[in-house]
């Protein structure tokens, strides 16, 4: 699998924090049934890889990936737990070779040309901005557009139900990432038919 292919799937990839194991596939099945396949489970919480292996394993039609990895560690952990797809919040050329070495389809993440370069020296052209907005959001893909018309991006930092829709309809977005369909809140509370509709709501944004 090509990570540009996660971009088949919808325009949303959740970006997910996992602080108890029993709430992974509930929240799997929560997000698939309101129409959102591709979910990043962020290595932030202790037990992240064991969600994902939870994913993998019990929600077949989930293609489930790892966010937030930094390290050689993280990335090898990642792929033994199942990941699909792992997702760096940075780049450098050592997690682009670790990755490539243990197969797993990275999607860095970039903030400037210089990265956007660096990336693209060891064969990414398919990116995440981080943190989007904070860094110039919209303009700023813009910009980015000239110099770099063939590098596709996902945003995400920042990216919302509210905003999404001007990040897609730029041509060099061709998805957006965020944690907003999976509230804290309503993820305490079990609120699994609330995850259903903000992802029915994030799977149907017309742009
Ligand atoms: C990420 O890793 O992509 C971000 O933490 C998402 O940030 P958000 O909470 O602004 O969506």
């Amino acid at each position: 699998m090509k990570t540009i292919e996660l971009a088949n799937y919808g325009p949303v990839i959740p970006v997910i924090v996992i602080d108890n194991v029993e709430d992974a596939v509930p929240m799997a099945e929560a997000l698939l049934e309101g129409g959102i396949r591709v979910l990043e489970v962020t290595l932030r919480s202790n037990c992240a890889l064991q969600a994902i292996e939870a994913i993998a394993k019990n929600v077949p039609e989930a293609i489930v990936g790892a966010g937030t990895l930094r390290t050689k560690a993280d990335a090898t952990n990642a792929k033994i737990a199942g990941s699909q797809f792992a997702v760096s919040p940075g780049y450098s050329s050592n997690m682009g070779s670790i990755c490539k070495e243990i197969d797993l389809p990275l999607l860095p993440g970039v903030s400037s040309g210089s990265e956007i370069m660096m990336a693209n020296d060891d064969g990414y052209d398919f990116l995440k901005l981080f943190p989007a907005v904070a860094v110039g959001g919209v303009n700023l893909l813009k910009g980015f557009s000239g110099p770099f018309a063939d590098v596709k991006f996902c945003p995400t930092g920042g990216v919302t139900i509210q905003n999404a829709s001007d990040f897609l309809a730029l041509p060099n977005v061709i998805v957006c990432g965020g944690t907003w369909l999976t509230p804290k809140e309503y993820v305490n509370q079990k609120n699994w038919a609330k995850i259903t509709q903000l992802a029915k709501e994030a799977s149907s944004i017309k742009f």
